[in-house]
């Protein structure tokens, strides 16, 4: 994968409307750049160029993005192509030749990390190690299992491991970056992972990148991971996953859990990975797309476990990954559930693992008591919106006829709710396809084009301009009423935390097609956005009101008659089946 750091050099070497200019003629307008737009036949310039964002948005075809997007489009190239044409653009080198200081630094602390994985496997094999050996054994862990994910046990005192990496010619400075140490009051050196079980975090090449350290007694925090570092992203990498891309399996296992994955792995699931320590990032999911087209999803049963699996579900839907989910009835988590049941009931369990649509449905249903009417009318009103965005007619009639029966309901007056739906989500996104200048202006105005409102719009407008605002609206990303939105919202969110570039090219190379059009759509839509922290955090207030409102309106949607003939029709229906 390329790294952000080319590809914002990359970006900077190629200025957007430098390369936008050899291909169409460019008129400047203010801040703006306009011209006729190279995508489709147009008479008036709604093609514009945003200098500022470095983006292009064509109002009349909706194409729209960076100069890596345009190039893309304009020369029919591939991704890679595209930025290798830039490349010889700007007479940079294209990464597979990089070899500078950077990646000098990269091999020693990849060296560094090896030396202090087989140190910490070696502690846990002396007399040193028996506190992490003997906990590894009481979870059920057999010695080849610990040898193939090379487990450790980091020495519990502060400076052994400092000096065994001294003693190995690592330099301060190489320690220092490592990501194994922190600095204490006096300014010693300590390990973090002291008295804990290491698990070494290991990339596709075999090298070793960071790692895991689980505490042995309960009261201390349960795992520390290592930070990012010059070699490692947490947010790109799996557990597991040289080993799984391996496997025969035609799909991959996705758990919460270092420990889930060791216990899969030796039951024999060979294709078992977990992301490390964080929520399923767009670019792990779309890592495992490149060598699967179905993910098993095992994650908790419990509802962080739930949420963290719908997410992960959006992820992969965009990436056309089919999911399947697991429901470990009986355990907290595979790990537990092997233990308790063995591989077998595992398999087994895989096998009839319910379809993402069957997992979305029952999370719906738990949410209302389903033997009241209310429960009844809130559970079918999130079921009928659920369906809306089905796309395949043959899944809704299949799922409607056995909700319908389960809930004791007419069929035909849900599958005609679903089709009010789906006309109306269709209606929402024609409009303005073909375009008129004064649609355009209201189409600017209205947000008519997607089901994104103005508001959430000018969030992500406003957090894309001002990422360090994003601090300030924690918990925001949950209240955004589409998932592109909410993705981009938390590239946004993630890259202010960790100091990272907030530029279009960087997000872009993270997300996928249709959050990449989104963006670049805002971006265009809001060039001429300033906003203050102040009004920011009032159009998140204000977002929070109108989310909160509009689940209330949901249930209230159905006109007073209509929603007490639905009401009757259901204690009807109920009556006369029992
Ligand atoms: N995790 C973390 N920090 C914590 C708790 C969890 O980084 N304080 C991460 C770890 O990567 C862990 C994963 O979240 O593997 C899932 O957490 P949990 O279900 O608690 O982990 P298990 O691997 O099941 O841990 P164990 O069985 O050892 O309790
Ligand atoms: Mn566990």
């Amino acid at each position: 994968m390329l790294s952000e750091r080319f590809l914002t050099e990359l970006a900077e070497k190629n200025d957007i409307e430098q390369v936008i200019s050899s291909y169409v003629t460019l008129k400047r307008q203010g801040r703006l750049r306009k011209g006729l737009c190279p995508f489709h036949s147009e008479k008036t310039a709604s093609f514009t160029v945003y200098p500022e964002s470095q983006s292009y948005y064509c109002f009349g075809c909706h194409n729209g993005g960076d100069v890596i997007t345009f190039i893309k489009n304009i020369e029919n190239l591939g991704y890679i192509d595209a930025v290798k044409f830039l490349c010889l653009r700007c007479g940079m080198q294209f990464p597979e030749d990089e070899d500078d200081t950077f990646s000098i630094q990269r091999r020693r602390i990849l060296e560094l990390n090896r030396t202090a994985a087989k140190y910490y496997h070696s502690i846990l094999r002396s007399p040193e190690g028996k506190k992490g050996l003997d906990y590894l054994k009481a979870r059920g862990l057999t010695p080849s299992a610990m040898v193939k994910f090379g487990l450790g046990y980091a020495p519990d005192d502060w400076d052994s491991t400092e000096k065994h990496l001294l003693d190995s010619g690592f330099s301060p400075e190489e320690l220092d970056s490592c990501g194994i140490f922190k600095k204490g009051k006096k300014g010693g050196r300590y390990d973090v992972f002291r008295g804990r079980v290491i698990f070494p975090i290991i990339d596709l090449r075999g090298n070793v990148i960071g790692f895991g350290g689980r505490a042995i007694e309960s009261e201390r925090v349960k795992y520390l991971n290592s930070p990012d570092t010059p070699v490692f992203k947490k947010s790109r990498n799996l557990f597991a996953m040289q080993i799984a891309k391996a496997s025969k399996q035609e799909q991959l296992i996705l758990c919460e859990g270092y420990m889930d994955v060791i216990s899969l792995h030796q039951a024999g699931f060979d294709n078992a990975v977990a992301s490390l320590g964080t929520a399923l990032t767009p670019e792990q999911a779309r890592l495992m797309s490149q060598y699967v087209s179905k993910v098993i999803l095992a994650y908790d049963g419990d509802s962080a476990g739930r949420n963290a699996a719908k997410r992960a579900i959006n992820l992969f839907d965009a990436l056309g990954v089919k999911v399947m989910v697991l429901e470990l009835s009986g355990a907290k988590d595979p790990d537990e559930y092997i233990k308790k049941y063995g591989a077998d009931r595992f398999r087994l369990l895989c096998e009839g693992a319910v379809s993402a649509l069957d997992f979305e449905i029952g999370r719906i249903k738990q949410k209302y008591d389903t033997d009241t009417d209310e429960g009844k009318v809130s559970f079918l009103k999130e079921y009928c919106e659920l369906m809306s965005g089905v796309n395949n007619g043959i899944e809704r009639e299949i799922y409607t006829t056995k909700t319908a029966r389960e809930m004791g309901v007419d069929k035909t007056t849900l599958t005609s709710q679903i089709d009010k739906k789906i006309k109306r989500r269709t209606s929402a996104k024609n409009n303005g396809k073909t375009i008129t200048s004064k649609q355009l202006r209201q189409q600017m105005d209205s947000f008519g084009n997607d089901m994104l409102t103005k508001t959430q719009s000018l969030i992500i407008g406003a957090a894309f301009k001002n990422p360090d605002y994003t601090r300030h609206a924690r918990g925001m990303e949950e209240y955004f009423t589409s998932d592109s939105a909410r993705r981009i919202y938390e590239s946004i969110t993630r890259r202010a935390v960790n100091g990272e570039a907030c530029t279009l090219t960087a997000i872009m190379s993270e997300l996928g097609a249709e959050d990449s059009a989104l963006l670049s759509e805002i971006v265009a839509r809001q060039s001429e956005l300033r906003c203050t922290p102040e009004e920011f955090r009032d159009l998140c207030e204000r977002q929070k009101q109108d989310k909160l409102q509009k689940s209330t309106d949901d249930i209230k949607e159905m006109s007073e008659g209509q929603l007490k003939d639905y009401i009757a029709q259901l204690s009807d229906k109920k009556m006369g089946g029992s």
